[in-house]
């Protein structure tokens, strides 16, 4: 399938960065996992510690013998990170595995972030295609959800794990918002941390600094500056 391959070339093409890193983060999703396969059957993984942004990804880290350290060890060189949406500016939306708020500790602390991914990311404005995921308290979530709505003036709904509200791996629920295609995703990343009972949005500003997509066999490396 041509979106799984564009996955693994990607990958590939990520692990030219690796070299000389000493401490990698990783992100989350099925796009980090394809890169950790790939990095752990090249000569890079040997002396190479990873910080994981998920319980997913670590078991996948692990599952693939890599070193898996806490952030206590250090902050990354760099951090592989994948995305759901990534608009014109580089912006991006995340969160559709539930791993946003540590994958955004991860992007802030980390010398240089890199988002790999395959051609169906790419949109004109966040939103366009995925709902806006919001990670929040599980203490007043009806009236956090209430709130939201309106300020949005869109549907919020508690992601479900089955018949229970899906829990991050803070203890914490995602609320997946149905909204209009953002004009200013840095102004709504703004205001809606102002509200106590959001933990963070998955709307990514001004964090990526080179963002790798895959087109069937070609890589395009597209960069903010
Ligand atoms: C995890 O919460 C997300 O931010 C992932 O980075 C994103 O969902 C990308 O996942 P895929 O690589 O599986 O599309």
């Amino acid at each position: 399938m041509q979106v799984e391959m564009e996955k693994r070339v990607v990958s590939r093409y990520a692990l030219n960065l690796v070299k000389g890193v000493d401490i990698l983060g990783l992100g989350s999703g099925t796009t980090v996992s394809a890169f950790v396969e790939e990095l752990a059957s090249s000569d890079l993984a040997e002396d190479l510690k990873v910080i994981p942004s998920s319980s997913q990804i670590e078991s996948v880290a692990r599952r693939n013998g890599l070193n898996v350290v806490d952030p206590s060890y250090g902050k990354p060189d760099l951090t592989i990170d994948g995305a759901d949406e990534i608009d014109s500016e580089l912006n991006l939306l995340k969160g559709g595995g539930g791993a946003l708020v540590r994958e955004k500790v991860l992007a802030v602390n980390s010398d240089y972030y890199v988002i790999i991914a395959d051609h169906r990311k790419l949109v004109n404005r966040l939103c366009t295609k995925k709902p806006l995921p919001i990670e929040v308290l599980p203490y007043g979530v009806e009236w956090t959800r209430n709130l939201l709505e309106v300020v949005l003036n869109s549907k919020a709904v508690i992601r479900m794990n089955g018949e229970s509200p899906f829990i991050s791996d803070n203890g914490n629920y995602i609320l997946d918002i149905r909204c209009e295609p953002l004009e200013d995703p840095s102004a709504v990343e703004k205001q809606l941390k102002l509200y106590p009972g959001v933990v963070d949005v998955g709307i990514f500003t001004e964090l990526a600094d080179e963002v790798l997509i895959a087109f069937g066999n070609e890589v395009k490396r597209l960069s903010p500056h």
